[in-house]
């Protein structure tokens, strides 16, 4: 049975214009269509600088921030457009959260780093925090290993801890979709395992998004498999064709590592 449609991408092109006379206008995604489902795994892969930070970026509307950037086409989550002028973009990262390539947890204890988000958001009660930060970092497999030092500063734990933080701290904010940027590259292989196995897991509640420069990773926990170069959408497929059989030359070039 084919998923629901979450998010539809449709001939988006992303342009940085130059700031300065010397710079040149950068299309850091050129025309690109694309359907993410709903309780899917997108793994999105390919070299550095071919526009996978900026897909994310356009898709929770982070881009915004860079006075140069400019875009063409739409993206639409639920069947409306996130670009939409009455949209309340703070609503859109809310529903679709990012984690990024590096950790960044709060200087405060592991308790504090799941309640900053919800207490933003108005949430005071003593119980309804607690149950957040234990749904939250049961969702991210990490509960187990924490529950009894919530007190404890966020920095002593592991790298590997630590994101899972981040990815609890996501859960918290109770999001729609969640989008991972390269989430595991400062990480042992350990720690990169469990992560893996936590999107798998978290696969049933939402529409998750991996960009990953590691193409072993999209084939392990990926659904679905896009593969960007230089700013193009070469090729998009269930993970098990695109890893067995690719349609393009430039996609098997790619995993098996004949460049990037
Ligand atoms: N804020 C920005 N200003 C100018 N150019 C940018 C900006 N962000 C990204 N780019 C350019 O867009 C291209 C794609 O970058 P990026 O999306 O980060 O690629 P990837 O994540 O695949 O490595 C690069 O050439 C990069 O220099
Ligand atoms: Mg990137």
């Amino acid at each position: 049975m084919e998923a629901n449609i979450k998010i539809q991408i449709s001939h988006f092109t992303a342009t940085f214009k130059p700031r300065y006379s010397f710079e040149k206008t950068c299309v850091s995604l050129s025309d690109i269509t694309l359907n993410i489902y709903e309780n899917e795994i997108l793994s999105i892969i390919g070299p550095a600088r071919s526009g996978k930070t900026t897909l994310l970026r356009s898709i929770n509307r982070l881009n915004d921030i860079h006075e140069n950037f400019f875009k063409t086409g739409d993206i639409l989550l639920d069947k409306e457009s996130v670009y939409h002028a009455r949209v309340d973009v703070a609503d859109i990262r809310r529903r679709v959260g990012f984690v990024f390539a590096r950790p960044v947890v709060l200087p405060k204890s592991i308790w504090e780093n799941i309640c900053y988000g919800p207490k933003l958001k108005g949430i005071s009660k003593k119980e309804e925090l607690s149950q957040i930060v234990e749904e939250s970092l049961k969702s991210a497999y990490l509960w187990d290993e924490v529950k009894n030092r919530l007190k404890d500063s966020a920095l002593s734990l592991s790298g590997g801890q630590q994101q899972r933080l981040c990815i609890a701290r996501t859960i918290a904010l109770k999001p729609e979709v969640i989008m991972l940027d390269e989430p595991t590259s400062a990480l042992d292989p350990i720690s990169t395992s469990k992560i893996e196995d936590t999107l798998v897991e978290l696969k049933s509640k939402y529409t998750i998004i991996l960009v990953t420069n590691n193409t072993k990773q999209a084939a392990r926990v990926g659904t679905k498999t896009a593969f960007f170069l230089m700013s193009k959408l070469i090729e998009y497929g269930n993970t098990e064709q695109i890893f067995t059989n690719p349609k393009e030359k430039q996609t098997e070039d790619y995993i098996t590592g004949r460049f990037g």
